[in-house]
């Protein structure tokens, strides 16, 4: 494989770590993280950034670097935090260790000319999280910025090494990705960020990790799983692509995953599993009781599809990977909810049986692969739909009658919003059954039936959501067809509440 000139990001246990590799490439350079005990292996980088971590340098074993070897690169180097006070030391300064823990904004007060700082605004905010500080500098140790109080906040050791006490990688730091662009602009020629090639290595990394063992997969329809059971198959390796269909999908939705694969040439194993599922199911009213049976049936059934795997992957992203003082990644990754045997996952992750491809890109980059393997448009930019499926929009008890009518309103309601233009606008948007009957008229009779409401949000993080202002014209056409088409159905709602207090869904 052809070498790569990224930037190499050296992992030193902070929360903030990714962040660092996810403003570099989006400053469109190519940007690798590294757990420090691979840094012998880091390769030829064209730069290099040390993280910060929650670790202190006066620890006995206080994570550490071969120094000859980091200068031997001959490339700039960006000491973060942790990075800072570490290569203070190594260029023969001291640091002080300290119990109490500076936290917060600080102002930025450049304090000789340094590239580093090239367009950045006086005093402009930055953020701190450290208890240490450097105490001693080295001979010929330059500091280049100072804080609002005159304590040195970013030091310069020789051309083009540099420390910041700051972290440039969080949104609070104003212009952190600047000053982090600057330091990039130091070292010369940088490989683009290209996802092809990130592409590359993933098929390489994949097929030197599978080699000739059989790699089982889950899918779901969602993004994420099927860009991993792509790229798995890109890779040529030997694989299973396990669809677990539980009958909580909405309409059609178990056969269009079915036809995506196959139009995608990935061949997929189905498990219908919907009787046992809406066995279990009946009856039962309590949300989390739902949630509790499907999320373990979901796992017995998967399970019980993989037989004795000798390799899993999972499509777990950067978010998803827990926020960790390890600097092992892998260590630090969360088990995503549909996959959660957790005594089976633990004990193929022990035994590194465990494979997670994505786990270094973030969804928008994961899209982005996805359309290099070729995956259409409407797969990559469908909008989130939860593991329980429809379960969670169908509060009160789950029947198929009940949950065909979802299907039906769904569908229209969708089926208007792609039409207008307005499915891409909005960050996800369902029906939902509220178990309510009420007296209407149909005809010259006199209906009692449900009710059904809908529900369109936008959000960044599902953490918090806004209800959107559709335009009348489709909620008119919506509940128009939804009430003329759908039996069972005489009242059309559209949800205006915001999360909090309320959730998107409808459990
Ligand atoms: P709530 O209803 O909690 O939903 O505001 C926030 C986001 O999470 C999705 N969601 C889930 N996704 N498994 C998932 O994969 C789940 O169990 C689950 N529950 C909710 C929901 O669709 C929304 O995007």
């Amino acid at each position: 494989m052809e070498e790569i000139q990224h930037v190499a990001v050296i992992d030193f246990g902070s929360q903030y770590t990714q962040l660092i590799v996810r403003r570099v490439r989006e400053l469109g350079y190519f940007a690798k993280l590294y757990a420090l005990e691979d840094f012998p292996q880091i390769g030829k980088p064209g730069a290099i950034i040390l993280s910060g971590g929650p670790r202190s340098t006066s620890e006995a074993d206080a994570p550490d670097l071969d120094f000859t070897q980091l200068m031997g690169f001959g490339v700039p180097v960006l000491g973060v935090c942790y990075g800072m006070q570490l290569l203070n030391i190594k260029f023969g300064g001291s640091v002080e260790a300290s119990d109490k823990r500076e936290y917060g904004p600080a102002k930025l007060v450049p304090a000789a000319p340094c590239g580093l700082f090239d367009g950045i605004a006086h005093e402009s905010q930055v953020w701190m999280s450290h208890s240490d500080t450097v105490s001693r500098l080295p001979e010929g140790c330059q500091v280049i910025a100072r804080n609002q109080h005159g304590t040195p906040v970013a030091l310069q050791w020789g051309e083009a090494c540099y420390g910041i006490q700051f972290h440039p990688e969080v949104t609070h730091s104003h212009e952190g990705t600047r000053i982090l662009h600057n330091f990039l602009l130091q070292a010369g020629k940088l490989e683009p960020f290209r996802i092809e090639d990130f592409k590359k290595e993933l098929l390489a990394d994949i097929r030197e990790k599978v080699g000739g063992k059989q790699v089982v997969c889950g899918v779901s329809g969602g993004v994420d799983s099927t860009v991993l059971a792509v790229l798995l198959h890109e890779a040529g390796v030997k694989m299973r692509a396990i669809f677990v269909d539980h009958g909580l999908m909405r309409k059609d939705e178990g056969e269009e995953v079915r036809s995506n694969f196959h139009r995608m040439g990935v061949p997929i194993e189905t498990v219908d599993a919907s009787e046992r599922f809406l066995t279990a199911l009946a009856g039962v009213t309590e949300p989390e009781k739902k949630r509790e049976i499907i999320g373990n049936l979901f796992i017995d059934v998967f399970w019980d599809a993989v037989g004795d795997a000798e390799l899993l992957a999972q499509g777990t992203l950067y978010p998803d990977v827990i926020e960790s003082a390890s600097n092992a990644k892998s260590k630090a990754s969360k088990i995503k909810t549909h996959h959660n045997r957790v005594d089976r996952i633990l004990e193929l992750q022990a035994q590194g049986k465990v494979l997670e491809p994505l786990a270094e890109l973030f969804k928008d980059e994961v899209r982005a692969l996805g359309a290099s393997l070729g995956i259409a448009h409407d797969i990559l930019h469908r909008h989130p739909f939860p593991g329980p499926g429809l379960a969670v929009r169908c509060p009160g008890e789950i029947t198929e009658d009940r949950l065909e009518i979802i299907r039906e309103c769904d569908a229209i309601f969708i089926g208007h919003l792609k039409d207008k233009q307005w499915y891409d606008k909005v960050w996800q948007a369902y029906a939902a059954l509220v178990p309510v009957k009420t007296v209407g008229v149909k005809g010259d009779e006199r209906s009692y039936e449900w009710a059904i409401a809908l529900r369109a949000v936008i959000s960044e993080d599902a953490m918090t959501a806004d209800w959107v202002e559709l335009p009348y014209s489709i909620l008119r056409e919506t509940s128009h067809d939804i009430l003329n088409q759908v039996k069972g159905v005489n009242r059309v709602l559209y949800d205006v509440s915001t999360k909090p207090p309320a959730s998107i869904e409808w459990e």
